[in-house]
């Protein structure tokens, strides 16, 4: 979604020393400090081989209090190894620094958000601004520092996530009016079709790069298909996206470059699918939805809709990717959980349809992913618009306010054995897709994605199991997104045709 880039954030490779604060000048030095550094890798062993489920964060690399020197100094934040597994810290910050100001390794300070309650009411509260204009570093968001890189130079300000009531209001309305749960449930059949001939790609060779091949072309198909965009244009958004999210050595220009020309491809097609309408196409896709939309006469203007398709894309696109990569990595690790998801999609005759008691059990299942590891990890950028107390701590009017959503999911005090994957829990009210006015508008689209792509997988590929020792993997660097960068799996190999 909102941030696909390294360029504004921590990239693993290049990231400087953390340096966070406040660290109290004479802290003691930190010994056992709960770095990720320390965290033993999860008990779980690759692949399906029996193994301890749901093994917890053990207690000094979450900031036991035993430790005196963890309880004083922050855990590193945004290295390498807090990539691969940042919940440790994070529990750490929840038990002692709940907003906690930091210094992100783009040289920007903002303060960390990390207990549910906190973050419940960050998120939902009109003092912190969208809007990059109340940020107290006027120069940041110019460098790409904060906000959607590439949006300044690609005429994309005025988007969803960087606007407040009323503008934020009236075109959430309109856009509400084209993207609609039911045009989504529509386009059920069409995501699987686009699951199975993604799986059929590479079933007969039996091993697979299970983000590049699946999770990664699966949600740009479907939104561009969603949206109305030709099928001969759609491996051009392929590649784009790929330069957003997929080349983190590639010059930072890359990733403003992709984001202007899917710009500029969408400002066409709106105006070619304006024309189209005014002779009479039928225009049943999402572009036309939006070109149509109105509320009490007023309409997107040009511009507004170009702004809107692009949002969507670029807001369903990595955080898809990360829900199938994640997800799929998390059932993968969790033999048990895996087993029943399993027996859930293939239980009809053994095959991977899918019926209302499956349907009910994948909803369950995808929300618990969702909160366990979801796709994104802080929610974006919050600006404090007057002074502010959050969680006790003062805020002045000016600063940076990053909701830590995985944090606020494994907070303890809201939902019971947090660091437990378990696919039947129902009281689950996670913030993975947000809260408050800026709620992610397509998780109706989010979820069938999910669900999709979960019983399609796990329904052809029975035997599915994971190809790499867990330490050897790569989470993407990124501030806001939590994604891997490969997922490689093997399986029997088959014919590669559709059980369905
Ligand atoms: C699993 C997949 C997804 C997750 C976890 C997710 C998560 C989120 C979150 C956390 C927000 C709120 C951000 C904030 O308040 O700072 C959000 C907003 C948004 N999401 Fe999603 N999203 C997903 C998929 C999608 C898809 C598929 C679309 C559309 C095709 C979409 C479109 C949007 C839009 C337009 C917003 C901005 C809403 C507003 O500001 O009013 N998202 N999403």
């Amino acid at each position: 979604m909102h941030d696909p880039t390294p360029a504004n954030t921590p990239t693993s490779a290049d990231a400087p020393a953390p340096a966070d604060t406040p660290t109290p000048a004479d802290a003691p030095a930190p010994a056992d400090a709960a770095t990720s550094a320390d965290t033993p890798a999860p008990a779980d062993t690759p692949g399906n081989a029996p193994a301890p489920e749901n093994a917890r964060t053990p207690p000094a690399a979450a900031g036991c209090p035993a430790h005196g020197a963890a309880r004083q100094r922050p855990p590193a934040l945004f290295d390498p190894r807090f990539a691969a597994d940042p919940y440790p810290a994070y529990a750490w910050l929840r038990e002692h620094a709940p907003v906690h100001r930091t210094t992100l390794p783009s040289g920007v300070e903002a303060w960390l958000v990390t207990r549910y309650p906190d973050a419940r009411q960050a998120l939902a509260d009109a003092r912190l601004s969208k809007s990059p204009h109340h940020h107290r570093e006027q120069g940041a968001h110019g460098k790409g520092k904060v906000g959607i890189p590439g949006e300044r130079s690609a005429n994309l300000m005025t988007h969803l996530l960087n606007i407040d009531p009323p503008d934020h209001t009236r075109l959430r309305r309109l856009v509400s009016k084209a993207f609609t749960p039911r045009r989504v449930a529509a386009f059920a059949p069409r995501v699987r079709e686009l699951a199975d001939g993604l799986i059929d790609g590479f079933a007969a060779r039996g091993t697979a790069d299970l983000i590049h091949e699946f999770a990664f072309p699966l949600p740009i198909y479907a939104i561009c298909d969603m949206l109305g965009v030709p099928s001969r244009d759609q491996e051009d958004f392929r590649s784009w996206a790929g330069m957003m999210i997929h080349q983190p050595g590639s010059p930072r220009g890359g990733v403003g470059r992709a984001v202007k020309r899917m710009r500029g491809y969408l400002s066409e097609l709106i105006e070619s699918k304006r024309a189209g309408l005014a002779d009479g196409a039928p225009g049943d896709d999402l572009i036309s939805g939006l070109i149509r939309a109105s509320d009490h006469g007023e309409h997107l203007t040009g511009e507004e809709a170009a702004a809107m398709a692009f949002i969507l894309l670029f807001a369903g696109f990595e955080t898809t990717v990360n829900l199938i990569g994640n997800g799929t990595y998390a059932l993968l690790r969790h033999p048990a959980q895996r087993a029943r998801l399993q027996q859930a999609v293939t239980g009809n005759a053994g095959t991977a349809g899918t019926d209302g008691r499956t349907d009910a059990f994948l909803e369950t299942a995808v929300e618990e992913l969702l909160r366990y590891d979801g796709p994104v990890e802080l929610a974006t950028w919050r600006f404090a618009t007057e002074p502010l107390t959050l969680g006790g701590q003062r805020i002045a009017a000016g600063d940076p306010v990053l909701v830590v959503l995985a944090a606020a999911d494994r907070d303890p005090a809201k939902f019971p054995e947090p660091d437990v994957l378990d696919l039947t829990r129902t009281d689950n009210q996670h913030l993975g897709y947000g809260h408050g006015i800026h709620y992610c508008l397509g998780a109706p689209l989010a979820r069938l994605e999910g669900r999709t792509a979960f019983a399609a997988l796990f329904g052809r590929l029975p035997d599915l199991r994971l190809d790499a020792d867990p330490d050897e993997l790569r989470w993407r660097g990124g501030l806001i997104m939590r994604g891997l960068r490969t997922l490689p799996v093997a399986f029997t190999p088959h014919g590669g045709s559709t059980s369905v």
